[in-house]
């Protein structure tokens, strides 16, 4: 994937306002110098998420929620990274570099054009619907009704090899594009022609709205496969795709779940009676990465599939795709259809609510999983209960730390005994949570500096020869020295840019919870704290060279050079006091 330079995202935020990106979508109060919101991410009466312009970020202190104005756009439009920084570039009037390679110039101008490559494809098989009696009447027939057509896109491929060809495919370069995205075959003598023939089309979007590939299906029984679908190209991969996202994004402001269906018809006809959450894997089993996909979207996630021994088997997959993604807040449930009906069927004969209350009866992961799992095992013998914990351990042990992991795995404990403490001991308590860090140290300087430092960057401008620390050895020292480096080459960078830099790094998450405290001072004691705490450190350092050359001493004797120093580091010493 392409690298944006930092010194674009920093001047990309420097150029952005958090306030009015957060505001234009969560309506917010200001309070003081932040501005005070219900929190989007959690569901709360008061309003613990605030929104500082001068820190340039936000922070829940209630879910613990925070972020910059990119991290806002990941979670609340639910974008990538990438797609995030594009939007904001979007709202700052700025350009996106890419780094050379991986992607030149040249294939960002290939990309722009094969999306409208597959745009001009999907506005033509729409037109051809209109104009053929036999798809209309088809989809009539199916009962998907204007409006849900317009909503998905919904086209119709003409039969024949070339119309697609011929109508868009109007010179080499418009022919070499059309080729690239998927949409031409090539016999055995190289003729080129439409891939998609007589069918009616669903075009498949992805997370920004942008089609990227094609299903087309047949109409009539014996026309060949009942659905075709794009090979995968640069910009399609069925295992990351989600046939229906992109419409479920539009049409719901908070997604609270997604419900996970297998065909392109049950997303469209769940959609029209009123279920708008639905998604489809495009044909293949539920991958790990769709796991990520469905949970960076919703909180609980349905998988619904047949009631047959294939559905099970699906299951069973998803299963073990979602396993590693069960963080806590996150749950699956697992509904089987009755035998024959599909979500298509169902929704259209018993109606939204009763599919709804299907969904509310769907089986737990939990549930589910030991279900499967001692199918066909004897409990009541000892080797059934071994053979279940060797099953059963593998897999727990993909599921993140956290209380339904705790959870699962005492429910193995209880129905096998295996690793429960023997008789006679305690009895089994509740797993130990990992301790919280515990908040009340005294904050060292190293802390209190860095704290400073996130409350106001710039004053870290106010130091001078901070280097005088680097090589002291004291947890955190990497870190101020990191950030004060960063404000020198970046001396207007705000709080929420400069945690930026540590995004995926572990130090990430202490340094957002130092930058939301409210630091009791104000400009002119936090100036003092710093060069203060700066000046200790230096003499800490300077304490550190003396100690290590007066070991030396003890130990081997000093050179020329180190005499000198060390008489020079006293002489120093003398007058810090
Ligand atoms: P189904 O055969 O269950 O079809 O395929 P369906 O969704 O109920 O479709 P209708 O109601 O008959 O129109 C489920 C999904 O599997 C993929 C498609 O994504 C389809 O929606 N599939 C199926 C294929 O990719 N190719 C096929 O030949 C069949
Ligand atoms: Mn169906």
């Amino acid at each position: 994937m392409a690298r944006i330079p930092d010194a674009f995202i920093d001047d990309l935020l420097a150029r952005s306002d958090i306030v009015e990106v957060v505001g234009s979508r969560v309506p917010l109060k200001r309070q003081g110098k932040e501005y005070a919101a219900r929190c989007p991410f959690h569901d709360e009466r008061s309003a613990s998420f605030t929104v500082s312009p001068t820190k340039q970020f936000y922070h829940c202190f209630g879910c613990g929620a925070h972020g910059t104005a990119i991290s806002f756009l990941m979670n609340y439009d639910r974008l990538e990274f990438l797609d995030a920084v594009e939007e904001l570039a979007k709202r700052a009037g700025m350009e996106v570099p890419r780094d050379a390679n991986p992607r030149s110039p040249q294939q960002q101008d290939d990309s722009r054009d094969q999306y409208s490559a597959l745009d001009a494809a999907t506005r033509f098989f729409q037109k051809q619907l209109e104009g053929n009696d036999k798809a209309l009447a088809y989809l009539d027939g199916r009962g998907v009704d204007a409006d849900t057509r317009a909503r998905f896109s919904i086209g119709y491929a003409p039969d024949g090899y070339s119309a697609l060809k011929d109508a868009l495919g109007k010179d080499e370069r418009r022919m070499k594009l059309l080729d690239r995205v998927g949409l031409f075959s090539k016999n055995d003598r190289g003729h080129v022609y439409d891939k998609f023939r007589d069918r009616v089309m669903f075009p498949i979007f992805d997370r920004r709205g942008r089609v990227i590939a094609f299903g087309g299906r047949v109409m009539e029984k014996d026309d060949g496969p009942k659905y075709l679908n794009s090979p995968e190209t640069a910009l399609f991969h069925k295992g990351r795709e989600l046939y229906g996202l992109w419409q479920v994004r539009q049409a719901n402001q908070k997604i609270e779940r997604l419900i996970v269906v297998e065909g392109y018809m049950d997303v469209v006809s769940l959609f029209q009676f009123g279920v708008t959450q639905a998604v489809a894997t495009l044909g293949t089993a539920t991958t790990p990465d769709h796991a990520e996909l469905l949970f960076r979207n919703a909180p609980d996630v349905y998988f619904c599939f047949d009631g047959d021994n294939a559905g099970r088997k699906a299951g069973w997959r998803a299963l073990e795709s979602v396993l590693p993604r069960m963080k806590d807040g996150r749950q699956a449930f697992f509904l089987f259809l009755p035998d024959g009906e599909d979500p298509d069927t169902i929704v259209r004969k018993e109606g939204a609510e009763a599919f709804d209350t299907r969904l509310k009866q769907a089986t737990p992961l939990s549930q589910f999983f030991f279900d499967e799992l001692t199918r066909e095992i004897n409990l009541g013998t000892l080797d059934g209960k071994a053979r279940l914990a060797e099953r059963a351990k593998p897999m727990l042990a993909q599921i993140p730390d956290g209380a339904f992991g705790d959870l699962m795995k005492q429910e193995l404990q209880r129905m096998t005994g295996v690793g429960r403490a023997p008789a006679g001991n305690a009895p089994a308590t509740a797993p130990v949570r990992r301790a919280q860090v515990a908040p009340v140290q005294k904050r060292s300087l190293v802390r209190a500096a860095i704290a400073i430092l996130l409350q106001q960057p710039s004053l870290a401008l106010g130091l001078e020869g901070h280097h005088a620390i680097a090589g002291l050895r004291l947890p955190g020292i990497e870190l101020l020295l990191e950030l004060l480096e960063l404000v020198q080459q970046r001396p207007d960078i705000s709080t929420g840019a400069l945690l930026q830099h540590f995004d995926g790094r572990e130090e990430q998450a202490a340094l957002h919870r130092l930058a939301a405290v409210a630091l009791p001072g104000d400009e002119a004691s936090w100036t003092q704290e710093l060069h203060d705490a700066v000046v200790q450190l230096e003499k800490q350092l300077l304490q550190q060279r003396v100690d290590e050359l007066l070991a030396k001493q003890r130990q081997q004797g000093l050179d020329e050079t180190d005499k000198y120093e060390l008489r020079e580091l006293l002489k120093t010493r003398a007058t810090m006091r």
